[in-house]
């Protein structure tokens, strides 16, 4: 599934209403762009089992699942909906590694400032730059989410924005160093086959993205990972 300019109404991935609207009708689970095990072994690059993760948008996929069964012992998870929050509270009762609050990324408050070394975001930064006020937003949602970062935790977006489209955004909003990995779209029913790039490598990062053109070739279909790393200077 795609988000982004080529989907009808994109102005509703914004609404929280449209959310619970959309998980109300289908109880999931449902994983956007990718689902855990392909992006497991990055994962585990940047972050550590003992690392107290928050995932921001979690809408009803199975990816903290994934990382709780890989080991991860305390993963927190928010949505702006209330409807897909209740639902994965019930699913979730007996996992006490998992925690699901209703919460709004660009206000959470209800956090102290540096209470998680990673927070994961996969479809939501791009969910808000679909809405209305989309700059405004996305820049407190950036700002929020670095400050309930430690010092030297790592915010890991996977999204389907390019440098041209997320670096700014990333590069105005936090002191981050900045590593990009990519990942081929895997179309449904398609098993991974034969890489552009090895996930694990970062790809060279340059202001103008011809260093990524270079590497993978032009409008390459894939998936784009920010691995920003809280500067602590
Ligand atoms: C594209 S979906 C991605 C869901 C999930 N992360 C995944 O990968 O399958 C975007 C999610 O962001 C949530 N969302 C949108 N705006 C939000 C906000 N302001 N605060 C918290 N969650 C929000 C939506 O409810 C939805 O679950």
């Amino acid at each position: 599934m795609t988000l982004g300019p080529t989907t009808t109404a994109t102005q509703a991935y914004g609404e929280a209403s449209y959310w619970d609207n959309r998980y109300a009708q289908d109880d999931g689970p449902f994983d956007w762009y990718q689902k855990y095990p392909s992006l497991a072994p990055l994962l585990r690059l940047y972050t550590s089992l003992l690392h107290r993760v928050l995932v921001v948008g979690c809408g009803n996929s199975a990816f903290s699942e994934g990382m709780v069964d890989d080991g991860y012992g305390d993963v927190v998870n928010i949505d702006i909906s209330s409807v897909v929050i209740e639902a994965m509270q019930k699913k979730y009762s007996n996992r006490p590694q998992l925690k699901y609050s209703q919460m709004d990324v660009c206000d959470m408050s209800a956090f102290q400032t540096g209470s998680f070394d990673t927070v994961i975001d996969k479809g939501t930064l791009d969910s808000l730059l679909c809405g209305n006020n989309s700059r405004i937003n996305a820049a407190k949602m950036l700002e929020e989410v670095g400050r309930v970062l430690k010092d030297k935790g790592v915010y890991i977006l996977i999204t389907y924005g390019a440098p041209i489209y997320r670096l700014h955004l990333l590069r105005e909003s936090w002191p981050w160093t900045i590593k990009l990995h990519v990942i081929d779209k895997l179309l449904p029913g398609e098993s991974s086959g034969q890489q552009k790039w090895e996930l694990t490598s970062p790809i060279p990062l340059d202001d103008d993205g011809n260093s990524l053109e270079a590497a993978i070739g032009k409008n390459p279909d894939v998936h784009f990972i920010y691995v920003c790393i809280k500067d602590d200077s």
